[in-house]
């Protein structure tokens, strides 16, 4: 079994966002079975078609950089219910052609991904589900439909400390245990 990529997509930029906290806990227990690294996708612009083509250098890059990872592993908030827009931007760029008019599978198509989420009582699950729905429409290879959602204790909120319990670190370690197998299928 050849050592793959894993590429995390944090969907919070905030300073002490739990959910960094949250894909940096992944990506400790990733790093024994694979090569880990972060998506830095601050710069890529608000997705306006008539600034499509040329397709702009962070783009590009960003479209790169996800082309070699042989996963990706999306950990994000929910924000009502739904998808912070820089996640859903990110990937409507990249389900998108690199030059006008063509018919070349994207970066995405057929390629591995989860998800997982930290938030409030809701355990992030609206934007998990709609995640599985979504992801699988722009041709992903989707694990599972909701991934693993994690509820922060009163605790986390006071101390801004993500704080994960044993059944919830059991439940990431097994999505873990489970994608690795996924990306190596
Ligand atoms: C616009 C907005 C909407 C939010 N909606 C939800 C929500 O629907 N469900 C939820 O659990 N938390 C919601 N929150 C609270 C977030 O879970 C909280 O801000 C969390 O810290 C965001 O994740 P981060 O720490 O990774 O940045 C919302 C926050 C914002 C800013």
């Amino acid at each position: 079994m050849s050592r793959k990529s894993i590429l995390m997509v944090v969907g919070s930029t905030r300073q002490q966002s739990y959910n960094q906290a949250l894909a940096e806990y992944i990506a400790a227990q990733l790093q024994e079975h694979a090569d880990v690294s972060f998506l830095d996708y601050k710069d890529v612009p608000i997705l306006e078609q008539d600034a499509e083509f040329p397709t702009p250098a962070s783009v590009v890059r960003t479209r790169e950089t996800v082309a070699k990872a042989d996963g990706v592993w999306v950990v994000t908030p929910e924000y009502n219910h739904a998808y912070p827009a820089i996640v859903k931007n990110l990937f409507d760029w990249l389900s998108r052609a690199s030059e006008a008019g063509s018919q070349e599978p994207t970066v995405i198509a057929g390629k591995p991904i989860t998800f997982s989420g930290a938030g409030g009582s809701t355990e992030a699950f609206y934007v998990r589900e709609q995640l599985g729905v979504y992801l699988k429409k722009i041709r992903m290879n989707t694990m599972d439909d909701t991934g693993v959602g994690i509820a922060l204790p009163m605790e986390s909120w006071v101390t801004g400390q993500l704080i994960l319990s044993d059944e919830q670190k059991a439940a990431l370690n097994e999505q873990v245990k489970q994608f690795i197998e996924f990306v190596n299928v």
